[in-house]
């Protein structure tokens, strides 16, 4: 078994101030920014454009960048907090925010250049753009090594072209990290990260997915016919763009586990406080031990969810490995997000199943943490890889 596993010594969960005060202002700008009108969203799959340039406002889109960039320079822990609490009111929202940090510039910080840096970053990092994170193809979602978008090398530029699926982010983004293939011999060591602008000659935004849950974040297909993109908006060097994507989503999955985990205890939340005020059978439902049964156990599993994404979280700020760290976090977490959301729903009862009580839509969101950034399945394969590494 791999020592990420079992080595818990030096893994402090003590928050410090600088995390309150983190979990504070999310939590408030979640109430009282959020929370009016997520409902009209939802249910119009509006982009919520000026809660994402409120989100770039407060420095929740890029909380980790360093203040070099425009950053909050701030630790994982922080961002998890940040993405908990707001993921409690409106996970469509915190979609965005998680795939700008987590998989945009994270990935730019970690793996780009200086020039891409000051070029992108500092306006990823404040919000000015956002970012979308270009791998899932028609034919390739689980199986990404499996790559038809090309970029044929011409010298000083790329010449790209294919169709990428399920972008987040897809017509509101700015910049976009789009995985393709150079070179199909060298398989995923053939594969390239290029920056591609909106906007460039060639490419086309495709329709919007109509979707059962995160309804107010865009998704889109992507078409890319013959775009010219220089050779220094490459991220690494040539055939590095798998192990980019690779590297960046194994960030990207503590983001989601962490929206999960916001997703079930919104959905906790709510279901406490109700129980507390609902009657039936002449008492409050929460005196019914059928109830209480049902929020313990949700109290419980949440908590080892917590407990989960922290520790990806802090493994991830030591410098340590953390890849099946994040793989069971956001498993257990997206489970638990699925199932604490459905009990949200049957401890509301007829309520739960209208829109104005919002477990229904948390439970429409929990859905998706099971299948993006690396489905179930995938998670399993990855723990499975590391028992044995
Ligand atoms: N971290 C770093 N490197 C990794 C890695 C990881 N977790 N997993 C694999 N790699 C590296 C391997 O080391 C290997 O590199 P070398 O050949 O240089 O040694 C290379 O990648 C290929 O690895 P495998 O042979 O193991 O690849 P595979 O095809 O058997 O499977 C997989 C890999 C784990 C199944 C991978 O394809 C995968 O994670 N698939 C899921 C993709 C995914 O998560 N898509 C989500 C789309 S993004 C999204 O949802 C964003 C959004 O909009 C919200």
């Amino acid at each position: 078994m791999s020592s990420s596993t079992l080595d818990l010594s030096g893994l402090n969960f003590n928050l410090t101030e600088e995390h309150l005060a983190v979990q504070e202002a999310a939590r408030d700008f979640a109430q009282t920014e959020l929370l009016p009108g997520v409902i009209e969203r939802d249910t119009a799959a509006k982009f919520p454009t000026e809660q994402v340039r409120r989100m770039g406002e407060l420095g929740f889109l890029g909380m980790m960048v360093s203040p070099d960039y425009g950053g909050g320079g701030m630790d994982t822990v922080s961002y998890v907090i940040a993405m908990e609490e707001i993921s409690k009111v409106d996970a469509s929202c915190s979609v965005v925010m998680s795939v700008n940090n987590s998989l945009v510039c994270w990935g730019l910080e970690a793996f780009g250049t200086e020039e891409q840096k000051q070029k992108y970053l500092t306006r990823l990092a404040t919000g000015e753009i956002i970012g979308a994170f270009c791998l899932s193809e028609p034919e390739a979602g689980s199986d990404a090594t499996s790559q038809h978008t090309t970029a044929i090398d011409h010298g000083d530029h790329y010449i790209l072209n294919g169709t990428k699926n399920w972008i987040t982010n897809g017509g509101s983004a700015g910049a976009y990290l789009v995985m393709a293939q150079t070179d199909v011999e060298k398989k995923h060591r053939g594969i390239n990260c290029l920056l591609v602008e909106k906007g460039q000659a060639g490419f086309v935004i495709g329709k919007k997915e109509d979707k059962m849950g995160i309804r107010a974040s865009d998704t889109h297909s992507l078409m890319f016919t013959d775009v010219n993109v220089p050779k220094e908006n490459r991220i690494g060097d040539d055939g590095f763009g798998f192990k980019f994507a690779m590297s960046t989503l194994n960030g990207g999955r503590i983001g989601i586990a962490a929206q999960a985990l916001g997703i079930a205890s919104g959905a906790y939340e709510l279901a406490l406080k109700y129980s507390q005020e609902r009657q039936s059978f002449g008492k409050k439902i929460f005196e019914h031990q059928a109830i209480q049964f049902k929020l313990a156990e949700m109290a419980t599993k949440i908590e080892a969810a917590r407990l989960l994404v922290y520790k990806a979280a802090r493994l991830k700020d030591e410098h340590k490995d953390y890849v099946q760290a994040a793989a069971m976090a956001k498993l257990f977490a997206s489970d638990v997000a699925m199932w604490a959301t459905t009990e949200a729903v049957q401890i509301h009862g007829g309520y739960g199943y209208v829109k104005e009580y919002h477990v229904e839509r948390l439970m429409r969101d929990a859905k998706i943490t099971q299948i993006y950034e690396g489905t179930s399945e995938i998670q399993k394969l990855v723990i499975a890889r590391e028992l044995v590494k």
